[in-house]
């Protein structure tokens, strides 16, 4: 196991999870042993990320539209990650984790919410390192929730369109409390977004590893980290402008 460090940690890192169904069924198992096993690769980053020193932490668990999947699988990923919330509750107040979601939680199974506003709770008042779960996330949906709400303000007179900018209208979004993701990663191999964070990522740096997400290991991480180190982030300005502090 390596013990390096990469020379430049984002802040935050916002992962697809991907190919667990592909992972299972290269084994001929269900696709919900693919995903149990996505449940134990989640441990692992959790506690690599925070070895590390990366401060956020995004999961994309289940989005918007794998509500389209076979009612099967969609109950047992409901009752993994009802498991899941449980079983980590007390190693997430131990290592002083706060637990935040994103997404439309409301249309989460009963059970499943109240496992979530518990863990919540608990973990309210930590802000060190934050676990960001993205479960019935949508990034078209949380255009249009954010667009919903400014008008609202608009509408009761706390905004004025003349005085729009990324800055006011951000916090409007799910994320409104949590920094830009500065890299992306999705594991098996997809090169697509999958409606995730689509504003947020605008300057992220994107890594894709063909590795599936039951397969991603701490090593993965740390590799995807000195990618990240080796990037220069321009924002639109020059390399000469990045190198001499003037953009
Ligand atoms: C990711 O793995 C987990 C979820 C989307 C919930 P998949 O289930 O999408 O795995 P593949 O893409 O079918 O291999
Ligand atoms: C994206 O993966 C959603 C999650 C990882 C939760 P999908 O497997 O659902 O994405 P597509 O359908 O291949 O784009
Ligand atoms: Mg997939």
């Amino acid at each position: 196991m390596s013990t390096s460090r990469p020379a430049r940690i984002p802040q935050h890192v916002a992962i697809i999870m991907d190919g667990n169904g592909r992972w299972a069924k290269q084994r001929g198992m269900p696709r919900l042993e693919g995903h149990r096993r996505g449940v134990e690769t989640v441990r692992t980053v959790v506690d690599t990320a925070r070895e590390l020193g990366i401060r956020y932490l995004t999961l994309y668990a289940f989005s918007a539209e794998n509500w389209k999947r076979p009612g099967e699988e969609v109950s047992g990923l409901m009752g993994l990650l009802d498991f899941f919330l449980k079983r980590e509750l007390n190693n997430l107040i131990k290592e002083k984790v706060r637990l935040r979601t994103i997404g439309r939680i409301e249309a989460l199974p009963e059970n499943v919410r109240r496992e979530l506003d518990r863990v919540k709770a608990a973990t309210q008042h930590f802000t060190e390192w934050n676990l960001v779960l993205a479960l019935n996330y949508g990034a078209q949906t949380e255009a249009v929730d954010a667009a919903r709400a400014y008008a609202e303000a608009v509408r009761d007179g706390r905004e004025n369109p003349a005085e729009a900018s990324w800055e006011k209208f951000r916090r409007y979004l799910y994320t409104a409390e949590i920094p830009e993701p500065d890299l992306l990663i999705r594991t098996s191999g997809e090169l697509r977004l999958s409606n995730f964070l689509m504003l947020q990522l605008a300057y992220a740096e994107l890594v894709f590893t063909p590795t599936l997400w039951p397969d991603f290991g701490r090593a993965d991480l740390v590799a995807a980290c000195e990618e990240y180190a080796r990037r220069e982030r321009r924002y639109g300005a020059t390399t000469e402008q990045i190198q001499t502090g003037r953009a």
